[in-house]
C-alpha cells in the first residue's frame, strides 16, 4: 500500500483489460489517476474506483486531445508523474497475413498503437519536464520480437513501441523522465477474446480450441492476466525502479522461451 502516494497518473485505454486492472492497482496504491478510453465506459469503472479516480473520454491518435488532456492535468492537479500509454488494438477487421494485409488495416494498427504512443510520449514529456521529472510506461508485447505471421501489422506496431521506448529513455534521462516497455503474453482480455472470435470465423476451429492451443504454449500452464500485468506497470511506475529506464520487461508465463525437446522433470 502507499506505493504511488501523491503521483499522479494518466492510464489509456483504461475502460478494460489490463488498462482497468492497472488505474485499479494504482488507486489501491494511493495514487491519483486519470483514466482514459475511447469508449465512455470508462466513465462508470472510473467512479467505482472512487474519489482518487476521474475519466476522460479521449482517443490517443488526436493530437489536440493530448495537448487538452495535459494542460487539464496541470492545471487541476498541478502535477503529472506517471504515464501509462497502454491503449491498443489487436485485431484489424481483416486478415492480416503479409500477403493479404489491407493498408487501411494496417494503417489503423500503426495508428492507434504507434502514433497514439508517440503523441502520448511527446505530451507526456512536456508535462513531467515542468516538475522534477516522471515515469512513462509503454505498451508493447512478445509480438515485438516473436514473428505474428496472422497477425503481422500488430507485430510491427508492438516491435515500433519497443523501440521508441528506448529513444524516448536516452532522452528523457538527463530531465530525469524515465520510459519502459511492458511485454506481455496471452493475457485473457477482450483483445485476445477478439483474436479467438477471429480465429473461429477465418479457421477450423472453434474459439475454446484456439484458447486451449494458447494455453498450451505457456510454460507456467495458464493464460495471463490483467492484474499480472498491472504489477509490472507498476513496478515502473514507482520509486522502485528509480534507476531503471530503457527497460523491457516480459510478463508471459514463460511463453517466449520456447519448449525444451526433452523436459527435466526432477
Ligand atoms: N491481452 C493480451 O493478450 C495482450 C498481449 C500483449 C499486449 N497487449 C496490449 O495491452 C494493451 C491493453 O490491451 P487489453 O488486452 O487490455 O485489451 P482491451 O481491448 O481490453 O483494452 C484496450 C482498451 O484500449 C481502448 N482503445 C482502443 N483504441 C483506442 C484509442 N484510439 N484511443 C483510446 N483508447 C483506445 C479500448 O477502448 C479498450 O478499452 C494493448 O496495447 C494491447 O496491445 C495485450
Amino acid at each position: 500500500m502507499g506505493r504511488l502516494s501523491n503521483k499522479v497518473a494518466i492510464v489509456t485505454g483504461a475502460a478494460s483489460g489490463i488498462g482497468a486492472a492497472i488505474a485499479k492497482l494504482f488507486v489501491e496504491e494511493g495514487g491519483q489517476v486519470i483514466l482514459t478510453d475511447l469508449s465512455p465506459e470508462g466513465e462508470t469503472y472510473a467512479q467505482a474506483l472512487g474519489r482518487s479516480a476521474r475519466f476522460v473520454r479521449h482517443d490517443v491518435t488526436d493530437e489536440e486531445g493530448w495537448r487538452a488532456l495535459t494542460q487539464e492535468v496541470l492545471e487541476r492537479e498541478g502535477h503529472l508523474d506517471i504515464l501509462v500509454n497502454n491503449a491498443g488494438i489487436g485485431n484489424a477487421p481483416h486478415p492480416s497475413t503479409p500477403d493479404v494485409a489491407l493498408l487501411d488495416d494496417w494503417r489503423q494498427m500503426l495508428r492507434v498503437n504507434g502514433e497514439g504512443t508517440f503523441l502520448g510520449c511527446k505530451y507526456g514529456i512536456a508535462a513531467m519536464r515542468a516538475a522534477a521529472g516522471g515515469s512513462i510506461v509503454n505498451m508493447s508485447s512478445v509480438a515485438s520480437a516473436t514473428p505474428t505471421s496472422m497477425n503481422a501489422a500488430y507485430g510491427f506496431s508492438k516491435a515500433g513501441v519497443a523501440q521508441f521506448t528506448r529513444s524516448v529513455a536516452q532522452f528523457g534521462a538527463p530531465l530525469r523522465i524515465r520510459c519502459n516497455s511492458i511485454h506481455p503474453g496471452y493475457t485473457a482480455t477482450p483483445i485476445l477474446q477478439g483474436l479467438f472470435d477471429k480465429i473461429e470465423r477465418d479457421m477450423d476451429i472453434s474459439g475454446a480450441q484456439a484458447r486451449q492451443r494458447f494455453e498450451e504454449l505457456v510454460p507456467l500452464g495458464r493464460l495471463g492476466e490483467a492484474l499480472d500485468v498491472a504489477y509490472g506497470v507498476l513496478y515502473f511506475a514507482s520509486d522502485e525502479s528509480r534507476h531503471v529506464t530503457g527497460a523491457q520487461l516480459v510478463i508471459d508465463g514463460g511463453s517466449t522461451l520456447g519448449k525444451p525437446a526433452v523436459q527435466a522433470t526432477q
